[in-house]
């Protein structure tokens, strides 16, 4: 059963296409990450079938609290709700607000300013905005008003983006409506599958090396995973090149299946032994108007690429791309992907051969010398495997905007999520203490904090997770 849109949320959608109706100049500030890109992308598509006169611009959270409104209509996509927007608005400002993070106001804030303000929540209608919705997913519904289905694939990409099938492996409520339009619009297949990254491009030596919830005798170690493949009798090669996830028949998933479950089930506490085979599994999604083997055609992949692009300063090439102006943008996308694997590639070797990772009794930390305050993140995640799984990894690096500003990150694996620990929910409550802010998913998140205050950060966060990690 796919759930159908609290009455009162589809009214919000019906103002907010009036809004859009009776608006002929709009600025759309989005998020710029993946799912905010999506968001951008819909919405921009959006208004040019409209033939409405608009203007994007992708930022990141810290800067919301410097913009002027200057447009008859401004909207606010994948941001807006945790910031105080409203003080920004004019007395004849219209302001629309499409986001799915927690909402720092109530369903009714509106009649309280002068300016027309209208914010849509999931939350305020009682649906999940981490799991259920995600920002694309919001622009998505506002889309669908209008009658334009076949912008819903980019609904599927944002929810992946933003990591919404995690729980499960699966998506679920509205962004599995979501998927139910692409899929009865031949835009999206989607079905059970392993869940190892680079379905589409990634040779499945490198995939299995790289596959690292939790560390086996097969991470970043490729002459093992050569001898596993064997062991399974499944070959690394046909027709002249290394095969990849999206190769193999159902018989060798199922053997590989079976062997990581093993392998997996060997190395984790008992505790987490029931949680295994959700690490090993998950739907992929795919998306059919792009060639098979190209990264655009698997979910996790694209997503990747759209994150190359925006974590380079460079959102506008993924906007082109998910509109379909791909002439340039994907000699373009093609030289970013290049050039963020170089980077990340060399990050990731400064801090091992640096050893810059310290434990500490209930987490480790690497302070991210030059590293670029939107790549950090990228590397935090990466570098876990080169850490201690049972704990979450914190990365550090300076924001180079003047201001004494960390950039934190944090990831953990999502064992610790099934336990119950939800990071998010503890970064943005230490942030706060020591005078930052931040947020973010269970095993994915991160703040900004003032760089005075990274011990008092580091030590609370250490006595925080006292007892909870073990
Ligand atoms: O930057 P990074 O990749 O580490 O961010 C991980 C997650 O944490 C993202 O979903 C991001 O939106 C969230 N985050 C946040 N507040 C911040 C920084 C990151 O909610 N100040
Ligand atoms: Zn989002």
């Amino acid at each position: 059963m796919t759930p159908i849109l609290p009455e009162k949320m589809n009214k919000s959608f019906s103002k907010a296409q009036e809004m859009l109706k009776s608006a002929e100049d709009i600025k759309v500030y989005s998020h710029n990450d993946c799912d905010g890109i999506s968001s951008g992308a819909i919405l921009s598509s959006l208004l040019d079938r409209l033939d409405k006169e608009h203007e994007i611009e992708f930022i990141s959270l810290d800067k919301l609290k410097d913009l002027k409104i200057n447009n008859e209509l401004t909207i606010f996509s994948d941001l807006g709700s945790g910031q105080s927007i409203d003080k920004i608005s004019t007395s004849s400002s219209r302001i629309l607000v499409l986001d799915h993070h927690p909402p720092l106001r109530s369903l009714n804030y509106n009649s309280k300013l002068s300016g027309r303000f209208l914010e849509i929540n999931p939350l305020f209608y009682g649906i999940d905005g981490s799991y259920e919705i995600s920002g694309g997913g919001m622009c998505y519904l506002l889309a669908k008003k209008f009658g334009f289905y076949n912008l819903s694939w980019i609904g599927v990409l944002s929810a992946v983006g933003d990591m919404q099938n995690t729980r499960t492996g699966k998506l679920e409520g509205i962004n599995k409506s979501i998927l139910q339009d692409a899929t009865n619009h031949g835009l999206v297949d989607s079905a059970a599958d392993l869940s190892i990254y680079g379905r589409q491009t990634r040779p499945l030596i490198i995939a299995l090396s790289y596959f690292s919830d939790v560390t086996l005798p097969i991470t970043n170690n490729k002459t093992e995973v050569i001898l596993l493949l064997k062991k399974l009798g499944i070959d690394r090669r046909c027709d002249n090149r290394l095969r990849t996830l999206s190769d193999l028949t159902s018989d060798e998933k199922t053997r590989l299946f079976s062997e990581l479950v093993k392998l997996l089930s060997r190395e984790v506490p008992e505790k987490y032994i029931k949680y295994v085979p959700k690490l090993v599994t998950g739907d992929y999604y795919e998306f059919l108007n792009e060639e098979e083997k190209t990264p655009l055609r698997d979910a996790s992949e694209f997503s990747t690429a759209v994150n190359a692009c925006s974590r380079n300063k460079n959102p506008e090439v993924a906007l082109d791309i998910l509109k379909g102006d791909r002439v340039l943008a994907m000699d373009e996308l093609e030289r970013l992907t290049r050039k963020h694997r170089q980077y990340l590639a060399e990050k990731i070797r400064m801090i091992e051969d640096n050893e810059l990772i310290v434990p500490l009794n209930n987490l480790q930390y690497f302070h991210g010398h030059g590293i670029k305050s939107e790549v950090v993140g990228t590397i935090t995640g990466m570098v876990l495997s080169h850490g201690d799984w049972r704990k979450p990894i914190i990365g550090f690096s300076h924001v180079d905007n003047g201001e004494d500003l960390l950039k934190v990150s944090l990831r953990c694996s999502r064992l610790l999520a099934y336990d119950g620990i939800h990071f998010g929910h503890i970064m943005r409550k230490i942030a706060s203490k020591v005078g930052g802010s931040g947020g973010g998913h269970a095993v994915a998140c991160g703040a900004y904090i003032p760089s005075k205050n990274q011990d008092e950060f580091l030590k609370v966060f250490n006595s925080t997770l006292k007892g909870i990690i073990n």
